[in-house]
């Protein structure tokens, strides 16, 4: 039973001097009460169980005294019923019967003393004293137990509270950045027509791709999170470039190829690991593995991996949907159009583990389609 209790409610337990004396004969109920209210005690008497159980009932008490015999519930008996429900109350049993069983039975169920019939005053004073003395070190230990436990529960629960207002907190703002990233990036993308399945697309083969490399699941994250920026360059290429329906001549394609400088320029600088991955995504996915890339002509391994997965997550979404060009291209014949580019425009490796995942593929090409003819970018 735990008492928790306010400190002074704990602090009147701990004072009470308040004797329940339960005997059937009246002779020795009387003599007790005497006994201890000439030192002090507060006694209340009781000629049976019943009657015990009641005074029980209705205040506290420090200490039974508790004859052993007595007709209908002997005292063994009440003491057994009533202990557990009343662990702040001492017992002494008192009994004309002086047996080392019985005495240890007592002590078993959870009685302080045991008192022999005849009794001296002074034994019964000794007795008492030290049943008390006993009750109270046992009751300041459970009450400092207790009061420990609900604090440390008390604590605990602000602490999850905490920690799940910080988790909370932590999602919103993790979600409301990937949100704005996408939303700006749409905005770039939405001059030339581009859809936001184009964005989703992208980065959801970019995750893939970098998952299925072996990437730890914190730059994969990373990666789908910056790689919508890819193209963000784009909003400083001038309408007549980026809108040309026709072929570009090559002072076009020198503008246009600017986007991933001024992608680069755009989201550089930043302290923050997304917007360095971001930044070097829009500056290096349009590199070659064979080196015929631009805008820095880099070379293999020297194209870092994030750029190298972002041009074949590019390529392969430009190949599979609709362009002003060209039609959309079945999967299968984008597989063949880009192994043919093996080592030469992609990565040949990245290029191996993003084919190996086909059905993967396919569910984000499915999961992400063009809702309408809007989709149709030109690539570059
Ligand atoms: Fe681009």
């Amino acid at each position: 039973m735990t008492l928790l209790l306010d400190q002074s409610a704990q602090q009147a337990l701990l004072e009470l001097k308040r004797v329940l004396i339960i005997d059937d004969e009246e002779p020795i109920r009387r003599l007790l009460g005497y006994m201890l209210q000439t030192h002090g005690y507060e006694t209340v008497l009781a000629s049976d169980a019943r009657e015990a159980r009641t005074r029980l009932g209705e205040q506290p008490f420090a200490l039974m005294l508790c004859d052993v015999n007595m007709p209908g519930e002997s005292g063994m008996e009440l003491v057994r019923n009533i202990v557990g429900q009343h662990p702040h109350t001492a017992v002494i049993m008192v009994t004309g019967l002086d047996s080392s069983v019985l005495a240890n039975a007592a002590l078993d169920m959870g009685a302080f003393g045991y008192i022999v019939k005849p009794f001296e005053s002074n034994e019964v004073m000794i007795d008492v004293a030290n049943a008390l003395r006993r009750r109270r070190l046992e009751l300041e230990n459970r009450l400092h137990r207790e009061n420990l436990e609900d604090v440390v529960r008390t604590r605990t629960m602000a602490l999850q509270q905490a920690l799940e207002w910080l988790e909370r907190s932590e999602k919103e703002l993790r979600l409301s950045r990937e949100e704005t990233i996408q939303r700006l990036a749409i905005a770039a993308e939405y001059r030339d027509s581009a859809t936001a399945q184009h964005i989703q697309r992208m980065s959801h083969y970019c995750e893939l791709l970098a998952r299925k490399y072996g990437l730890s699941s914190e730059r994969c994250d990373l990666i789908r999170t910056a790689s919508p920026m890819h193209d963000i360059g784009k909003i400083g290429t001038p309408d007549h470039v980026l809108l040309k329906p026709g072929k570009f001549t090559p002072e076009e394609f020198t503008v246009i190829s600017q986007h991933a400088e001024i992608g680069y320029r755009i989201l550089s600088g930043s302290d923050a690991e997304i917007l360095k991955v971001a930044a070097s995504i829009a500056w290096t996915h349009h590199e070659r593995w064979d080196g015929n890339g631009y805008p820095r002509k880099l070379k293999g391994e020297a194209i870092p991996v994030e750029g190298r997965i972002a041009a074949i997550a590019d390529a392969f979404d430009a190949l599979t949907t609709q362009r002003v060009y060209k039609p959309a291209f079945s999967l299968d014949h984008a597989v063949d159009l880009m192994t043919k580019h093996r080592g030469e425009h992609f990565d040949p490796e990245l290029l191996d583990v993003f084919f190996a995942s086909l059905n993967d593929i396919k569910h984000i090409h499915d999961q992400y389609a063009d809702q309408s003819p809007r989709g149709m970018i030109r690539e570059a």
